[in-house]
């Protein structure tokens, strides 16, 4: 251990060397035997899908612990070293959620606008200190709604058993039960798709006769497919709709299947009224193929139009609530820019 800790000090004099690091973490027994086996409990217990390592160095254990997690994800490898950021984008660039930010703790030169669910950090601290300042800017990474779940927490109810398949009215009836909808977010690299919901749709449905960004609905035991990652007929539910809705090709909607293109996102509560009872809204979203055009392809879908999130509609209360809470805490525009 004493060698390791004189191998990372001369490093540090030079400025650290990122090959030479990434050799040190991997023969490192604390990261490896204490850290990482830590990370990976604090993960399982709280089911993050957006996680923030700061000072990442060279993502070693960012690296190594998403290959524990078996929950839907993406890891943000914060870190201000040039070097670092070289060598661990080159890494990352084959790996799937994992992305390389420059991003300065103690300076940073923009707001943080992807909210996070968790921010860890290793040895990082020992860098930048922690004053009050400091500490303020780590919670500024944070999520600070309190209006979201995340999406591994809810599978995590739902592998529990903690659901049941069930008619409308009968989660109308018990004040206690939640409706899990699906609700797919269509984008491309400037705009979301939205429309109206008209009276053909489900009354029950809390879009029903509002404009919304979200293409959906309930969550049906028939959408449980064993063949891919269906989150318990989630994912399914959500490529039924994007055909029914707005008329996406089978070829489209297969490899949106099998091809891990519907991306889980979180949870948006929306709460009862008299004809719809409490739902999740479970969002996901969809980048919409240059090939397809979306079409109305459903009696109940109107009005077909592309909006930019980073300009909020005129109308905005004449959204669903769900659509209202991601345009006006601008998720939706975070969604857009990443995709960019
Ligand atoms: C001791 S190393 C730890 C690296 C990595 N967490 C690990 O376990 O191998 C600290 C890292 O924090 C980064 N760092 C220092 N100050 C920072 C700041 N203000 N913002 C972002 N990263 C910073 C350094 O560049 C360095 O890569």
């Amino acid at each position: 251990m004493l060698q390791h800790s004189a191998h990372f000090i001369i490093m540090n004099q030079t400025g650290r060397d990122p090959k030479l690091w990434e050799q040190g973490c991997k023969d490192d027994p604390v990261r490896n035997q204490v850290v990482l086996p830590d990370l990976i409990e604090c993960l399982d217990r709280l089911r993050p899908t957006l996680i923030g390592d700061v000072g990442s160095g060279t993502g070693y254990l960012s690296r190594a612990a998403a290959l524990h997690y078996a929950y839907p994800a993406h890891w943000f490898l914060l870190e201000r070293d040039p070097r670092m950021l070289q060598f661990s984008s080159e890494i990352c660039a084959t790996k799937d959620g994992l992305e390389v930010v420059d991003y300065d703790l103690v300076n940073p030169a923009q707001e943080w606008d992807r909210p996070l669910d968790l921010a860890f950090s290793c040895f990082s601290s020992l860098d930048f200190g922690m004053t009050t300042a400091i500490a303020g800017n780590l919670e500024r990474l944070l999520r600070r709604d309190r209006a979201t779940i995340s999406f591994s927490k809810v599978l995590d109810c739902m592998s529990a058993g903690q659901y049941s398949y069930r008619a409308v009215e009968d989660i109308l009836a018990d004040k206690t039960a939640a409706a899990v909808h699906s609700f797919v977010i269509v984008h491309d690299t400037r705009r979301v798709l939205s429309f109206r919901c008209g009276r053909f749709f489900p009354r029950t449905d809390p879009l029903y006769g509002r404009r919304t960004i979200g293409l959906g609905g309930a969550v049906s035991a028939k959408q449980v497919d064993l063949l891919f990652e269906s989150m318990f007929g989630i994912v399914a539910s959500a490529i039924d709709e994007l055909c029914s809705g707005i008329g996406l090709p089978r070829r489209l909607a297969e490899r949106a299947r099998y091809g891990g293109e519907i991306k889980p996102w979180f949870g948006v509560h929306s709460s009862r009224t008299d004809h719809s009872p409490t739902t999740l809204h479970m969002v996901l979203s969809y980048r919409c193929p240059a090939e397809f055009t979306p079409t109305k392809a459903a009696l109940s879908v109107n009005d077909l139009r592309w909006i930019d999130p980073s300009t909020m509609p005129n109308c905005l209360e004449d959204y669903d609530t769900t659509s209202q809470f991601l345009l006006s805490q601008e998720y939706v525009r975070d969604l857009v820019r990443q995709a960019t």
